[in-house]
């Protein structure tokens, strides 16, 4: 049974760990800060998730623990690397399950518990969830998947249009007028896109909307339409039919899975 107290040491001891990687450098920490921020919101976003279903308190706790520690491997990507594209440096998620077991962080929890943990953080970022599913597991990471693509949402659509400037949010891809029929065939297909065909800024946006069709819980598909993220991604693509039939595909997927009528959801778009 996971505790309020091993909540409490873990936020301390990712907090502590953290600190470290801030240089005074303001480019440098800027990018740090937006990871540990991203942490925060999805920890936030996964209560939220976790909220809309029968859970004990202790998988809450369990909960706000692996949205806290799923990217923990950011920091030492970024600190060695000077970037967030896995591809350019090495898998994050896979770096950091080696720092949590090369540090104390999780001292204090039953084998059970790292388990759960460490699965979680593993496959946070997979293209799609393991075929071999643990059922002690499998709820924390489908909620920790959802959690985290609904906050990346709202940082790319805030850099789409101008509201976060922090170029490591782009990935360094060229912001260049077209996309990759590859990916946009992709979506159109109703599939995930495979990072390494993301060649382009419009590419990695055609991705994200991709990630509609992985999430796993009725509240998230109900966070991204309230939040009007495809909207937001749309407005930030070159209009051409296949980029028009892939949303099409994506706002489908979307409203089939929201249980609530649209027009009784309060969204601003009738
Ligand atoms: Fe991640």
């Amino acid at each position: 049974m996971i505790t309020e107290a091993d909540l409490v040491r873990i936020k301390r001891r990712f907090k502590n760990y953290v600190r470290q990687f801030y240089t005074g450098d303001k480019t440098f920490d800027s990018a740090i800060r937006l990871k540990e921020e991203h942490t925060a919101m999805v920890m936030t976003e996964i209560l939220d998730i976790a909220d809309a279903m029968n859970i004990t308190t202790g998988e809450r706790y369990m909960a706000e623990i692996v949205a806290c520690l799923h990217d923990i491997g950011r920091f030492e990507q970024f600190n060695r690397y000077r970037t967030y594209a896995d591809t350019k440096s090495e898998d994050h998620a896979l770096l950091g399950v080696k720092i949590l077991d090369a540090s104390d962080i999780l001292e204090g929890m039953d084998a059970a518990a790292k388990k759960v943990i460490r699965e979680a953080v593993l496959n946070h970022n997979r293209a799609a969830l393991p075929e071999q599913q643990d059922a002690e597991s499998i709820f924390f990471l489908k909620a920790l998947r959802d959690a985290d693509k609904i906050d990346i949402l709202r940082v790319v659509t805030r850099y789409y249009c101008g509201l976060e400037t922090d170029d490591a949010i782009g990935m360094g891809l060229p912001d260049v007028p077209t996309v990759s029929d590859a990916v946009v065939q992709s979506v159109v297909r109703g599939e995930i896109v495979r990072s390494e065909e993301v060649k382009t800024l419009n590419d990695f946006k055609l991705l994200q909307l991709g990630w509609i069709f992985d999430l796993n819980y009725t509240r998230s598909f109900e966070k991204v339409r309230e939040r009007m993220y495809i909207d937001k991604i749309a407005a930030a693509l070159p209009r051409t039919g296949d980029v028009e039939r892939a949303i099409a595909v994506v706002r489908r997927h979307l409203e089939r899975n929201c249980i609530v009528e649209r027009s009784d959801c309060g969204c601003p778009i009738p």
